[in-house]
């Protein structure tokens, strides 16, 4: 295939990242205000990017690009705005684009008046590509174009009284720029600048268009790292985009090789297929346990606000934040997560290890709720219906009755084709086993009373085909004497073989739960539930659900 070929791999030897682990906090700049907001079909107006730059600040983000100021008027009289009304934080960088142009750095540096802190970004494009389509220019012209424009911010920065200004410079398109001009180009830069210690470059290496795998892209970070010849005086800053999908996967593979510092945007808006996801990153950070340092407890606020500015929406998979992926559909992945929950919840620790089988992360970390967990369709297993009994009805079914009460439930989502809600499910329980009152049925329970230390007496009303009768009887519990007293009666065809019972809910509210299991002659087996607010009214109930399944 000649229309495509493959990209050059960067000659690097013994590259050091693949042994590396991410351990460090990066420094994190959104570029949400401006990469992401180019991107939009319609642009942020000033309230949108107002209340976007107040959630970036709740998030904890201290360096925010918050426009190309002389490029647009909006971007510019919002610069305005907040420098105006004192709405940047102290410790925030406000940083601002600026290609390398003098008549626009000059009107950048109008915008950022009285600003405390500014991050001045300047870029020119420096790629192969670019220099050959775009410019038609040399090496050492597009050299030329990135020293003049850091001349003239150095000039104009040193008058500026009052105001802090770094200086970001991006070879922009680097991942295509041979890696070796990239330095040379930044080295020169540097040498303009004079950066310090104390006062660091930043030196953003932007992976304009992804061409390539994220393997290489960090080669390149540690390539460049490893010949840049003041590296204590930079800071080596990522800024990946997501043309393969791979905007994740070469951040991060670029922060082993050793860069410092993120810029990115929110769930990734930005040109194209967008920019590198922050909370992504973020969150995948937090789930091998290392510290963000961003306040994320709350992911379904940031995206709500997110959606609203800017008017895209966030994919029902998107990672964390989706709709769905807290979800489990499939019945395997349903019983393995009740199991885990179920152990997380005995742990009673909230800071316990979590082993949950499905879940990378503790969706309640980041303000989602278990409630979306397990939803019931015709793919759902026993688990999962066992799971939203126990969840949302205090219903701890025995283990050996998950099987039919989840075939019965998968039945009817087939029958409906759809998704069940837990009302419609809990339902299904309820017909099963509570409301079936024939051939057998109860009138009512006169008394249950203690004959001496073992023994037990009840007298209970009963319907049974059709004929109304006190039957009375003896046993070592309730459920034995109410069995003793319809083997009495004659109604004896049946063992009980399983008995289980417990409380639901706590205080004035408790019912009980009581699930017996009997056999028929014929060795077939069938379960019963009863629920009633006294424990032995509970259990003959249950009992008399047995018998009315296996006889009805
Ligand atoms: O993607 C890119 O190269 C950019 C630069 C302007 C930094 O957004
Ligand atoms: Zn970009």
């Amino acid at each position: 295939m000649a229309k495509y070929q493959p990209f050059p791999q960067v000659g690097i030897k013994n590259r050091t990242w693949p042994d590396n682990v991410i351990t460090r906090t990066p420094i994190w700049c959104s570029v949400d205000l401006r990469d992401g907001n180019q991107a939009l079909a319609t642009p942020m107006n000033i309230d949108k990017k107002l209340k976007l730059f107040k959630l970036l600040v709740s998030i904890g983000i201290k360096e925010i690009e918050v426009g190309f100021p002389s490029a647009s008027q909006i971007d510019f009289d919002f610069m305005r705005i907040l420098i105006e009304n004192e709405l940047v934080p102290d410790d925030v960088w406000l940083q601002v684009l600026v290609q390398s142009r003098e008549h626009l750095i000059k009107r950048t540096f109008e915008s950022m008046k009285g600003a405390k802190k500014i991050i001045l970004h300047l870029y020119n494009p420096t790629s192969t590509l670019q220099r050959k389509v775009t410019f038609n220019m040399s090496r050492e012209q597009i050299k030329e174009i990135a020293k003049t424009g850091t001349r003239i911010v150095k000039s104009l920065a040193s008058a500026v009284k009052g105001t802090e200004v770094r200086l970001e410079y991006s070879p922009e398109s680097f991942s295509d720029t041979e890696t070796d001009y990239a330095l040379e180009i930044c080295e020169a830069v540097m040498e303009i600048w004079e950066p310090s210690r104390e006062n660091k470059i930043i030196l953003n290496l932007p992976d304009t268009v992804q061409w390539t795998t994220p393997n290489v892209h960090a080669d390149q970070i540690e390539w460049f790292i490893k010949h840049l010849k003041e590296r204590d005086k930079a800071i080596v800053s990522l800024h990946t985009h997501n043309d393969r999908g791979t905007g994740v996967a070469a951040t991060e593979l670029g922060l082993l090789a050793g860069a410092d510092r993120v810029e990115g945007t929110l769930f990734g808006n930005g040109e194209r297929t967008g920019n590198v996801d922050l909370v992504n990153v973020a969150l995948n950070m937090f789930a091998n346990g290392v510290n963000h340092g961003l306040n994320l407890h709350d992911v379904p606020d940031i995206r709500e606000v997110y959606e609203e500015c800017t008017g895209m929406t966030v994919h029902e998979r998107h990672p964390y934040a989706g709709d769905l992926v807290y979800t489990a559909f499939s019945g395997s992945h349903q019983d393995a997560i009740k199991k885990g929950m179920d152990l997380q919840q005995k742990k009673n620790d909230p800071d316990a290890r979590w082993e949950v089988p499905y879940l990378p992360i503790d969706p309640k970390d980041i303000g989602r709720t278990y409630q979306a967990i397990i939803r019931i369709n015709s793919q759902s297993g026993k688990g999962g219906v066992a799971f939203i009994m126990s969840r949302d009805f205090g219903i701890e079914l025995p283990k050996l009755m998950h099987p039919e009460l989840g075939e019965e439930v998968n039945k009817m989502a087939d029958k409906l084709g759809r998704e069940l809600s837990p009302d419609e499910v809990y339902r299904i329980f309820k017909d099963m086993y509570l409301n079936n009152h024939e051939p057998l049925e109860l009138i009512h329970i006169h008394s249950i009373q203690y004959e001496n230390d073992h023994d037990l007496s009840c007298e209970v009303e009963i319907e049974y085909k059709g004929d109304k009768k006190k039957i009375k009887g003896k046993g070592n519990g309730p459920i034995s004497a109410f069995v003793h007293a319809l083997d009495a009666d004659g109604i004896d065809d049946f063992t009980l073989i399983d008995f289980h019972e417990h409380a639901i809910g706590k205080g004035s509210e408790t019912e009980a739960a009581a699930y017996v299991q009997i056999e028929l002659p014929d060795q077939s087996k069938y379960w019963g539930a009863g629920i009633d607010t006294n424990i032995s009214f509970a259990g003959i109930k249950a009992l008399i659900s047995a018998y009315n399944r296996a006889r009805g």
